[in-house]
């Protein structure tokens, strides 16, 4: 398989990750505008028409063929509910490479439900998608995103000092990552 692919759902023992609908809007734009949640994102937070325009742009968003396209999957619990999304980026084609990143409703947070969202995608790009690599950058201060992605088997492999102006302020950015071969160590493919 590989790429093109086109995105559907998956599922695992307690979260879904499914595209976005509508019907998402008010616990997106909870989520999107909460100064808590973005404190460490690139954005936010966000207006309630800001959120619309996102979730108009990113909803129909599920074919991942060439560079810079990306999902940004819903995550639902056990009964179905939103309780935060997932994204995806391709970085590079040649290469194989993809960046992951998530964000949990605060209600949501505390579950382990990022980290069973992250294996179930980091599962998709190794397996599906064929990718050689997946990264996740982050805010180094942003620790329950640290400890995730060392939850996740992910290797820290930088720390760039003061490389963004954000939010006011000159912001590091600490970068890990994963090989298909570091993840089938610990997470080997189902058989066929
Ligand atoms: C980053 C973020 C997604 C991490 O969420 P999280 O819930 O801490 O992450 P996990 O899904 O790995 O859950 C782990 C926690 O759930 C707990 N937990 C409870 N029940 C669990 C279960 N059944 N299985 C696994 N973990 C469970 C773990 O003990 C752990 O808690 P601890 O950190 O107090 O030890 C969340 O903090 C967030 O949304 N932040 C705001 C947005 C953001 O900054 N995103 C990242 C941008 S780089």
């Amino acid at each position: 398989m590989g790429l093109p692919a086109d995105f559907t759902r998956l599922t695992g023992e307690r979260v879904t990750l499914d595209p976005l609908r509508p019907d998402d809007i008010d616990p997106l734009f909870a989520m999107q505008s909460d100064p808590a949640v973005t404190r460490y994102l690139l954005y936010g937070p966000r207006t309630r028409e800001q959120v619309e325009e996102v979730l108009a742009r990113d909803a129909p968003r599920t074919r991942l063929a060439a560079i810079d396209d990306y999902l940004q999957p819903a995550i639902r619990d056990e009964h179905g509910a939103f309780v935060g999304t997932m994204y995806l980026t391709m970085h590079s084609i040649d290469d194989r490479t993809a960046e992951i990143g998530w964000i949990l409703l605060p209600a949501a947070q505390g579950k382990g439900y990022a980290a069973e969202a992250a294996r179930m995608l980091l599962d998709y790009c190794f397996g599906p998608l064929d990718l050689h690599r997946v990264y996740a950058e982050l805010d180094p201060r942003n620790t329950a995103s640290v400890a995730l992605c060392e939850r996740l088997g992910m290797r820290h492999e930088g720390h760039f000092v003061e490389d963004m102006f954000l939010k006011g302020e000159w912001t590091d950015t600490a970068r890990y990552a994963i090989l298909e071969r570091e993840w089938r160590r610990e997470h080997p493919a189902p058989i066929a």
